[in-house]
């Protein structure tokens, strides 16, 4: 008997959606889940963050953001916070040598202080190298939303400014990209956790059991499908 293989449609973008927001959550339960330790979590997350940024660039996606380290992780033992840092040297190094393979133009969100300066200078290079590229990826590192309003609260007060919605969304980190259409979350947990909480104000949301390293190219379209099922009204009523 012939198999027959039922291959689903993929996806097509259209307007309605042009920016996704990850929050790339399970790393540290699937490393456990397997004997483990949390670190080889990350780096197995960091494959699979490869494999989506790829999708979405070949879906034609404008933008997307990655939570990749908040400004709470720095509370996790050592070891594994120089592992996460370890793989974005790692990965910046990687975009450097493969900088024609792709039209990604990196952006690294928040506040870059702390963070060892040849993984700065890395991140500045980066920027710089890939400054007229297309879809924008935010990669959010030492981010908290709501450092990031602080910040942009005080950016617009120097400039002498009114405080509005306009001047408030220009001074933040994705002023240039906008607010994402959708925020994603594997690892079952529903909740924002500091993550674009300015930008978030009408993203739909979309959260799956799925932990992140075995999040596919095809949960994508799923959640691409889910979003493009849901009517979005801001606040409005239906046209129907
Ligand atoms: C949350 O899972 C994940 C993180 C805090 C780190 C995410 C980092 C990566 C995916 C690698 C970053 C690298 C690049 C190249 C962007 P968790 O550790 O909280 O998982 P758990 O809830 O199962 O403990």
């Amino acid at each position: 008997m012939a198999l027959k293989i039922i291959k689903k449609e993929s996806v097509v973008l259209d307007e309605r959606l042009s920016h996704i927001a990850f929050i790339m959550d399970g790393n540290g339960r699937w490393a456990t889940s397997r004997g483990l330790p949390r670190e080889q979590g990350h780096r197995a997350g960091a494959k699979a963050f490869q494999r989506i940024a790829t999708h979405c660039e070949e879906l034609g996606l404008r933008a997307m953001t990655v939570y990749a380290f908040s400004t709470e992780n720095w509370k996790r033992p050592a070891r594994e916070v120089e592992a996460i840092m370890d793989l974005l040297e790692d990965y910046i190094d990687s975009c450097e040598k493969e900088l024609k393979k792709h039209s990604v133009r990196f952006r690294f969100i928040g506040d870059r202080t702390p963070l060892r300066p040849v993984l700065r200078q890395k991140m500045d290079r980066l920027e710089a190298i890939t400054k007229d590229n297309r879809m924008i990826l935010n990669i959010a590192v030492n981010y908290g939303a709501r450092s990031e309003l602080c910040r942009a609260m005080q950016t617009v007060a120097d400039g002498g400014l009114p405080i509005s919605e306009d001047s408030i969304s220009g001074a933040l980190y994705t002023a240039e990209c906008g607010d994402p259409d959708m925020i994603v979350r594997t690892g079952g947990d529903m909740r924002i956790s500091n993550f674009l909480l300015w930008q978030a104000a009408y993203a739909e949301l979309y959260f799956t059991d799925k932990l992140w390293p075995d999040f596919s190219p095809a949960d994508v379209d799923e959640a691409i499908r889910v979003f493009y099922s849901r009517q979005r009204r801001y606040g409005g009523v239906s046209n129907v």
